[in-house]
């Protein structure tokens, strides 16, 4: 029913439409925006979700930070259009977009987010790690993708350095 491609540069724009319908406005002076800027996302975890039709429907990106001296990837933003929400294919996006993430060696995952969503995707609350302020706690939230990877992985959250 619905489409997965990794998403093109000729897709950004639509991707931003899409993301501006589904977020409240200026979701871009959002602290982890700050992360983001000057840094490419990571390409081929930037998943189009389109309907038989070719609509965009969905669309998720993940971006590298850095959690003190570790990697970790930043999953967001992720929007599905309101016609489609509540189909599945929010955890379509997420949990292809972690697969394709393992399969890839990434080993941790974050994200700001609400935890009675993200919980069901194995996302817990991580103590100690600390997003750009002002971010509530309570909604800094990550995954392991191998064994124990959050384990003992602590401190700011900062944009990545450049290579
Ligand atoms: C959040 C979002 C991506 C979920 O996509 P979706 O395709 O609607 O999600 P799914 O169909 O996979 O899951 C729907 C379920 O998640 C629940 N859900 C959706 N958003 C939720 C939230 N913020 N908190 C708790 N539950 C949520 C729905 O109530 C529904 O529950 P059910 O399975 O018990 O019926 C989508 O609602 C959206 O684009 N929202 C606006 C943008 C946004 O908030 N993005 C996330 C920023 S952290």
């Amino acid at each position: 029913m619905f489409e997965l491609t990794a998403e093109t540069p000729d897709d950004w724009w639509e991707v931003e439409a899409l993301y501006d319908l589904c977020f409240a406005p200026g979701r871009e002076a959002l602290s982890s925006y700050r992360l983001r800027d000057g840094v490419d996302p990571v390409a081929p975890l930037c998943l189009c979700a389109r309907d038989g039709d070719g609509i965009l429907a969905g669309a998720i990106r993940f971006w590298p930070v850095q959690v003190a001296n570790d990697t970790a990837l930043l999953l967001g933003p992720i929007a599905v259009h309101p016609t489609h929400q509540g189909e599945g294919l929010g955890a379509l996006l997420i949990q292809d977009g972690l697969q394709r993430a393992g399969a890839l060696g990434w080993e941790r995952v974050i994200l700001v987010g609400d935890a009675p969503y993200y919980g069901r995707f194995g996302f817990v609350r991580l103590n100690g790690v600390e997003m750009p302020p002002p971010t509530n706690p309570d909604r800094v939230l990550g995954v392991a993708l191998s064994q124990d990877a959050w384990n003992g992985v602590q401190g700011r959250v900062t944009r990545i350095k450049p290579a």
